[in-house]
């Protein structure tokens, strides 16, 4: 099963996504968890790439086709395998990530972009998109108080508010897929929430679950 985690920067996603991986292993579960874009040591050579805060000329289209190269790395080499093995795949960012920053964030042609991702992941769709929402304020503000500021932080809030009302808007149009998560939660209210979306789904792939040889 592949799930995803979306949400605008600051939202604390990768202390989730940690956590959640923690959890499910502790219970029997094969996990893996991964990021975007990364996730692989050319995916990683790109990320920086994408981040150095010099490149402040790249072409928005450049940057798009940055993240599709480490994206399809990325399937290829760490997601359709794990997943084939029958493992669990928990991801920071996945192709949603570029509809909301280069489609809704930059006003790119989305289903131009579509095209773009289809051809880098070879159509593979999360089973479960988990959307931690936050005001983009909100987000801007934990960034920046953390240190943890990037190239593509550095855009104006009104890119923000559009990258969050992109998010919700794709939510809305495939609730089968997405659930909207309180970002402004408590971390152990969040995780909470998390825990129980995931191991309601995992709960009709008894397949998934790997019961720990017992020792001895
Ligand atoms: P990162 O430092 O990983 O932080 P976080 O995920 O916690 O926000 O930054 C990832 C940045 O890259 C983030 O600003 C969103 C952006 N991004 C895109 O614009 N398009 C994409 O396809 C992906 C995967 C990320």
């Amino acid at each position: 099963m592949f799930i995803t985690f979306e949400g605008p920067d600051g939202s604390g996603k990768s202390t989730q996504v940690n956590r959640l991986a923690f959890a499910l292993q502790q219970l029997g579960y094969i996990v893996y968890s991964t990021r975007e874009p990364g996730g692989t040591p050319i995916g990683d050579q790109i990320r920086t790439v994408l981040f150095d805060l010099e490149n402040t000329s790249m072409d928005p289209r450049t940057e798009i086709l940055l993240f599709q190269a480490s994206r399809a790395q990325h399937v290829s080499q760490v997601i359709r395998p794990r997943l084939g093995r029958g493992e669990l795949v928990l991801c920071d960012r996945f192709a949603d990530s570029t509809l909301a920053y280069q489609g809704y964030g930059h006003c790119l042609d989305r289903a131009e972009l579509q095209t773009i991702i289809n051809f880098a992941t070879g159509g593979l769709q999360p089973d479960l998109t988990l959307l931690l929402d936050l005001p983009a304020e909100v987000g801007l503000a934990r960034r920046e108080k953390g240190g943890d500021w990037n190239r593509l932080d550095a855009f104006t809030l009104a890119f923000h508010c559009r990258v969050r009302q992109g998010y919700l808007e794709m939510a809305q149009a495939e609730p089968q897929r997405w659930v909207v998560l309180n970002a402004e939660l408590s971390a152990d209210e969040l995780q909470a929430q998390i825990q129980r979306i995931v191991l309601e789904r995992l709960a009709s792939r008894p397949d998934l679950f790997v019961r720990p040889e017992p020792l001895g």
